[in-house]
C-alpha cells in the first residue's frame, strides 16, 4: 500500500478506533486525526451540544463534510464516528479513497467501554445495550459493505491490533 493512502477505521462505538488509531499513527509514521474532534474544533462546541441544538441530521452534515475535506489530505490514519456509513455519499467516499479497516467487538464489551459516558447521546437512553444492538444491527452490513479489512478488538491491547492492521495492509 502506498505511503500516501489514508487509513481510515469505522466500526461502533466503543470499539476502540480513537486509541486504537492513535497507536497505528505512531507505528505507521503516520498523521492521526478523529472526524468527531475535528468537527467539534470546526463547531467550536461538543457533540452532545451539537446533538441538542442541530440535531442528529446537522452532526450529519457537519461529519459528512469534515469527512470530504480529510480524505483529501494524505498519509492519515483517520478514526471516524460510528455512523459516518449512514450516509451513502461517505460510503462512496470511504470504499474508493481510503483503506477502510472495520473493528468489531461484541456488545457486552461495547456497552462496558461506553458505560457511564455523557459525550455520546445516541446512548443517553433508558436501555444502552438494546440501542448499541440495533445501531449494530442496522449498520453492520454498511460497515462489511466498505471494509477492505475486518479485525476484532475483543479483549486485545491497542498494540496488537494496530499490528494486525499493518499486516494487513
Ligand atoms: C456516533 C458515534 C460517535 C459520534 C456521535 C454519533 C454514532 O463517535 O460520532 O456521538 O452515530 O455511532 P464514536 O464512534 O467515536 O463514539
Amino acid at each position: 500500500m502506498s505511503l500516501d493512502s489514508n487509513i481510515v477505521l469505522i466500526g461502533p462505538m466503543g470499539v476502540g478506533k480513537s486509541t486504537i488509531g492513535r497507536v497505528l499513527s505512531q507505528m505507521t509514521n503516520r498523521e492521526f486525526k478523529d472526524t468527531d474532534q475535528v468537527v467539534e474544533e470546526k463547531t467550536g462546541a461538543d457533540i452532545p451540544w451539537i446533538f441538542d441544538v442541530e440535531g442528529e441530521e446537522g452532526f450529519r452534515d457537519r461529519e459528512s463534510s469534515v469527512l470530504s475535506e480529510l480524505l483529501n489530505e494524505t498519509g492519515l490514519v483517520l478514526a471516524t464516528g460510528g455512523g459516518i456509513v449512514m450516509r451513502e455519499a461517505n460510503r462512496e467516499l470511504l470504499s474508493t479513497q481510503a483503506r477502510v479497516v472495520y473493528l468489531t467487538a461484541s456488545v457486552n464489551q461495547l456497552l462496558k467501554r461506553t458505560r457511564r459516558d455523557r459525550k455520546r447521546p445516541l446512548l443517553q437512553v433508558d436501555d444502552p445495550k438494546a440501542k448499541i444492538e440495533s445501531l449494530i444491527n442496522l449498520r453492520h452490513p454498511l460497515y462489511e459493505s466498505i471494509s477492505h479489512t475486518q479485525i476484532s478488538t475483543e479483549n486485545r491491547t491497542p498494540k496488537s491490533v494496530a499490528e494486525e492492521i499493518i499486516s494487513n495492509l
